[in-house]
């Protein structure tokens, strides 16, 4: 495995405790090395050095960690190497060569954790130095693209190295045991599908908010923003995934031709939806931290949105008329990852409402983190006299079953690449239907630089227009409580 940006953010804090938990349980095929790459000068020595402080930081402590990682870090090389400067990918070679005892070592997983910059000429220089071996496979980062064009021409450079099968343009929410979930709890379970529509749900919400700011990334992040870092890809994957029919047969072509349908059966967008049904904020100081404005690399006047709140539509059988809400933002009150199912009231209610509240639908709550669980909220008689009726809930939660398998959503795909399986990775027809979708949002804002960018403190929901954008649908966002600790604690402010 070759990682590109092997000195950077996403390497230390996601790829190598990914390899190191599989490394631990047996996980990783006999023979395995990792050579990283970047323009920061390290030895082998240094690099496996810094990794090893890196992973305590970044794994949880265990019994015989010691000796694991030692045993681990040998299996790490460095390489001191621009990925700009085609002239270069000759010492790469070299060095496969060197460490593989093969001629030409073919059987070669390029990982690219560099800045999206780079996503388009890597793959070309690889070509220009042979390294675009058939056993190969590639895989980016998101985001894969800034807009539609990019993101074609992206595909386009990948396709002139590379053939679809060897690409791996990687989404790590699908990563996510809980979000795999969603495919097994809607198509495992007789109970809900028949319910699964427009006939008995009212409304989708689908929330993935932080409670931290941008971090150390600024730099990064002002070109990028909420739009194409969240929603163009992991927000939408998660409607796709509540949304898509069941494939016959469940396997890589199948399950993204499913994907492909949802995206290409997006409502697009008229002017109305990106006027009145698009909020897009960004966070303000509050009295100890940092507006947006004031973070490292942050331009003083900047525009970059950290928030946003959209409605969307889906036209199909199944969802025609069914609005799905979808929000993201940083600096909010607490970290969660939730989609929330709202069925439809019931047509009529006889009894009274304890505290005279009366919650006629049944809401279905799939958190995908941080305490993973499915929580379904029914009413029921409240004990005593009379007939009040309360909302109580049912719940599951993963860890009754002893939590989550070790590693995180990174470990899984990973192995999957390795294994050369696809389904969890984004194909080029989706990025580019994705996009195809929001491509008019980012028009719309740079043909429209007076339109709206709300500020919001940190540490609260967000700009009042996103309620407002739900109070037209006469509801509220459901917004979990601060210090998420257990399901009690649903609750809505
Ligand atoms: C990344 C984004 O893809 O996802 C980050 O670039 C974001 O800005 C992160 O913080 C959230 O992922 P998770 O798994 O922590 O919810």
């Amino acid at each position: 495995m070759i990682i590109f940006g092997a000195s950077g953010d996403l390497t230390k804090r996601k790829l190598m405790p990914a390899l190191y938990t599989l490394y631990k349980d047996g996980r990783l095929p006999d023979g395995f090395i990792v050579i990283g790459i970047g323009r920061t000068e390290y030895e082998d020595d240094t690099y496996r050095a810094y990794i090893r402080q890196e992973l305590e930081r970044f794994v949880a402590p265990e019994e015989q960690m010691e000796e694991t990682m030692a045993d681990f870090s040998k299996r790490l090389h460095y390489l001191t190497l621009n990925p700009a400067d085609a002239g270069e990918y000759g010492k790469l070679d070299a060095r496969l060569q060197e460490l593989t005892g093969g001629e030409e070592p073919d059987n070669l997983l390029f990982y690219l954790a560099t800045p999206p910059s780079l996503y388009g000429v890597i793959p070309l220089h690889l070509k220009a130095a042979h390294l675009n071996r058939p056993r190969t496979r590639i895989v980016v980062e998101k985001p894969f693209g800034y807009d539609l064009k990019s993101a074609r021409e992206l595909n386009h450079i990948y396709a002139s190295v590379f053939e679809e099968h060897q690409i791996y343009r990687i989404d790590h929410f699908l990563g996510k045991e809980t979000a795999q979930n969603i495919l097994a709890f809607r198509f495992a379970n007789g109970i809900f599908e028949p319910l699964w529509n427009r006939n008995y749900i009212d409304y989708v919400e689908s929330t993935a908010v932080e409670n931290l700011g941008i971090e150390q990334r600024g730099g990064f992040y002002e070109g990028t923003g909420a739009l194409r870092d969240m929603v163009q890809n992991h927000l939408i994957q998660l409607v796709a995934l509540t949304a898509l029919e069941p494939p016959a047969v469940f396997n890589a072509d199948n399950f993204r031709n499913e994907v492909v349908k949802v995206y290409e059966s997006l409502t697009p967008l008229t002017e109305e939806d990106l006027n009145e049904h698009i909020v897009r904020g960004q966070y303000t100081a509050s009295a100890t931290k940092n507006g947006y404005r004031e973070e490292k690399n942050v331009a003083p006047d900047s525009r970059t949105e950290t928030y946003i709140a959209m409605k969307i539509g889906i036209e199909n059988w199944r969802w025609n008329g069914v609005p799905f809400y979808i929000r993201t933002g940083k600096q909010m009150p607490t970290k969660v990852t939730e989609i929330v199912v709202h069925f439809r009231e019931t047509p009529h209610q006889m009894f009274r409402c304890e505290g005279g509240h009366c919650p006629r639908a049944n809401k279905l709550i799939l958190r995908l983190q941080p305490n993973e669980d499915i929580v379904l909220k029914f009413g029921m008689k409240a004990p005593g006299p009379g007939f009040d009726v309360k909302q109580v809930m049912m719940d599951f939660s993963y860890s009754d079953l002893g939590g989550l398998p070790t590693g995180d959503a990174y470990a899984r795909l990973i192995e999957d690449c390795i294994q050369g399986d696809q389904t969890l990775f984004t194909r080029s027809d989706a990025v580019e239907a994705s996009w195809r979708f929001f491509d008019p949002v980012l028009r719309y804002w740079k043909e429209h630089p007076e339109a709206p960018l709300y500020g919001y403190p940190v540490g609260t929901w967000g700009p009042l227009e996103s309620e407002a954008m739900m109070h037209e649908h006469g509801a509220d966002w459901t917004n979990p409580c601060k210090n998420l600790t257990n399901t009690d604690e649903y609750c809505e402010l």
